[in-house]
């Protein structure tokens, strides 16, 4: 008998590239952030070193519950194409005016890089900050 193998497949992932500033900083302060395609964009914010202070972002871990990951998308918000669902949106209705801006706020812990992010601009409030 003939045995078969099957052999796991590299799995191709794609890097794509956006830039990403704290908020109240200067443009020149901002950084060019390689992600790997299909994580979050809480995950690859999270994980980046580039990134420093970031302690209170993503508090829940994604269950939508600690509105910590929210983040400003200044460019590229129409070309993500992932629309919020009803829980996000419902996130955002306990958000005050100044903490959501409509057609630019997201939850980073709802969104999965995709190649459409390409180019995109995201601000990441202030709060998400060590605070001193
Ligand atoms: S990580 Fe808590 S709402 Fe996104």
């Amino acid at each position: 008998m003939k045995a078969i193998q099957y052999l796991a497949q590299p799995r191709f992932t794609r890097s794509v590239t956006f830039t990403v500033y704290r908020q109240n900083r200067q443009q020149e302060e901002s950084l060019q952030v390689n992600a790997e395609e299909g994580k979050t964009l809480m995950d690859v914010l999270s994980e980046c070193k580039q990134i420093k202070e970031l302690d209170e972002f993503g508090l829940c871990g994604g269950e939508l519950s600690c509105h910590t990951c929210r983040v400003h998308i200044r460019q590229g918000y129409a070309k993500i194409g992932q629309k919020p669902t009803v829980e996000e949106e419902d996130c955002f209705s306990l958000l005050g005016r100044v903490d959501y801006i409509e057609g630019v706020t997201r939850m980073a812990c709802q969104i999965k890089v995709s190649k459409e992010m390409e180019g995109a601009v995201i601000e990441i409030p202030d709060e998400a900050f060590t605070q001193l």
